[in-house]
């Protein structure tokens, strides 16, 4: 008998914590996309010639991409599309379709992480250019403006 109460407290502590208020899960979400869109538009600076070239730096910049995009994929929980959001509630009706988006572009991320690595300016345009269309294509369908 009490094991099984035990158990069940267990059970309520666990769900409980688990439960992220939706203000706060809006707002860690926002600052990871913040800090992702901060960081690419300053590879792009380097590619537009407006900042100097400096591999650590670009790299530092791709890395802390790549780690967003790790983020985000578990931010977006159940109930978090209510409040000051910009994500669409479609994204919780297809769940499926909006993660095989974020793996996609996971997979552009990782891909401009290495472009930036080889040190080849045109192979970092590129991928960019490639990690700048699945970042939209989301946008298009599951972000308000
Ligand atoms: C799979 C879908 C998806 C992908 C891929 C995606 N985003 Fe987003 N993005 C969203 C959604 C949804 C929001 C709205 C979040 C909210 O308001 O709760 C958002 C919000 C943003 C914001 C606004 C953050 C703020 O300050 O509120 C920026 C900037 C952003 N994304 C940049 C990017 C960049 C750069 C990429 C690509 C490297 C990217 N996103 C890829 C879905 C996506």
């Amino acid at each position: 008998m009490h094991c099984f109460f035990g158990i069940l407290l267990l059970l309520v502590a666990g769900h409980a914590a688990a439960e992220v208020p939706v203000e706060r899960a809006v707002k860690y979400r926002q600052s990871a996309y913040y800090l992702m869109g901060q960081h690419m538009s300053r590879i792009n600076a380097v590619i537009k010639g407006e900042m100097p070239y400096n591999k650590a730096l670009l790299e530092k910049n791709a890395e802390i991409v790549v780690m967003m995009g790790g983020v985000v994929i578990d931010a977006f929980p159940a109930g978090s599309d209510s409040g000051a959001t910009k994500a669409m509630p479609e994204i919780w009706r297809e769940m499926d379709k909006f993660r095989q988006l974020m793996h996609e572009s996971q997979s552009e991320l990782d891909k401009l992480l290495a472009g930036v690595k080889t040190g080849n300016m045109a192979t970092i345009e590129e991928r960019f250019s490639e990690a700048s269309k699945s970042c939209k294509k989301c946008h298009d369908l599951y972000k308000t403006k």
